[in-house]
């Protein structure tokens, strides 16, 4: 296990846990929010007593500007050593789209099999939903999304390209062992997490006949030996409408790779948007990463305006999954404080604080 933490001895008679994490900082406002989390983090270590040695990446776009770099192979190997990845963001407005996501974000996600994609869905105190009538108790679910299949293994190719006739195919890859090892982490979750203990698969076993039905078989089996978690199917489509409609009736929803990137954007902004939306790419064998959900948002670069929410709690997950729950629930209560009774709005630059501000008053509102 590499999430357990190397005991160093800081003193004569105490010992100390010591976590090494990786920050990539990245692109845009990555380095911004970045810089945020770790001041909430140092905080919450100080408090609940380890301590987190970081170790700093520079990749992204300017890297690879400069140096034709995406993610040198010494870089993955650092990266295999530690006991977790905090990413900020990735994508720049200078290198042609794909580049950046493909060479960095999944080459990680795949490369440290970082199977599981956990994005909560919950609205905090005073945060403004599009969604008429829900408050904070209608909006509380998980979205488990497949992480290294799917339509996002590359496999695929050209015909004629170019011609009249071109032939462009893009295969889903479902493997027994890829969806099991999911859905089984899905049950676990929705037991540990012990709220509905409701599963819901979603997926569309109408038109996806090969691919979802294998799905769909590996749940009804897997379920079997979870007698004490509720399931439920929703094809992917009317999965969107009851997220709006009705997001009160989710507890765990698993999904695959493709619909579990869109209906988590879809969950995103329910949840009052990228400001706040936070994920974890995990490996529970592994390294881990965790990142804010949102883009490099270039505009807002350097302008001390961006929300560094998002990553502050993506940091609380990372705590969570190196097993300081009690530092982790911390942070959850300090931003839920903040948004409760400080923030104007989450949006950038309607705050009513700048960024570095932000992450002081979470650092304040961290229980003492
Ligand atoms: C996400 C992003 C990525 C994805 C992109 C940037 C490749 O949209 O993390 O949801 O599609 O997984
Ligand atoms: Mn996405």
């Amino acid at each position: 296990m590499t999430t357990r933490a190397t005991k160093q001895l800081s003193g004569p008679r105490t010992a100390t846990r010591t976590y090494q994490v990786a920050v990539i900082p990245g692109d845009g406002i990555g380095p911004e929010v970045v810089r945020e989390g770790q001041k909430v983090l140092e905080a919450a270590a100080a408090q609940a007593g380890f301590h987190l040695a970081w170790r700093r990446y520079d990749v992204g776009g300017e890297r690879y500007l400069r140096t034709q770099e995406v993610l040198p192979e010494s870089v993955l190997e650092e990266l295999r050593t530690v006991n977790a990845i905090y990413l900020g963001a990735i994508g720049h407005p200078e290198v042609k789209s794909g580049i950046l996501e493909q060479g960095i974000l999944l080459k990680l996600r795949f490369a440290l099999d970082q199977y599981i994609n956990l994005r909560p869905v919950k609205l905090y105190p005073g945060v403004w939903t599009p969604l008429k009538d829900k408050g904070p108790e209608h909006i509380d679910f998980v979205v488990v999304r497949e992480n290294t299949e799917g339509l996002y293994a590359g496999v695929g190719g050209f015909l004629r390209k170019g011609t009249a006739e071109e032939v462009a195919v893009q295969s889903s890859i479902n493997t027994r062992h890829g969806v099991e090892r999911c859905v089984r982490f899905a049950f676990d979750y929705t037991r540990r997490r012990g709220k509905q203990k409701k599963l819901t698969l979603c997926g569309k076993t109408n038109v996806l006949t090969y691919a979802h039905d294998l799905w769909q078989r590996v749940f009804n089996e897997v379920a079997a030996e979870y007698t004490d978690v509720q399931t439920e199917y929703t094809h992917v489509d009317a999965c969107c409408m009851w997220m709006v409609k009705n997001p009160e009736w989710f507890d765990v929803i698993v999904t695959d790779n493709m619909f579990g990137d869109i209906i988590t954007d879809l969950g995103a902004i329910i949840q009052g948007g990228m400001g706040i939306a936070a994920g974890g790419n995990l490996n529970p064998r592994g390294v881990s990463m965790f990142e804010p959900i949102g883009g490099s948002a270039p505009k807002y670069t350097g302008k001390n305006v961006i929300n560094p929410l998002a990553a502050i709690c993506a940091g609380g997950m990372m705590l969570e999954h190196l097993g300081e729950v009690r530092a982790a629930r911390g942070i959850e209560r300090a931003v839920m404080r903040v948004t409760g009774t400080k923030l104007k709005s989450l949006a950038a630059g309607e705050m009513g604080y700048s960024t570095s501000q932000v992450g002081d008053l979470v650092v304040q509102a961290l229980d003492t």
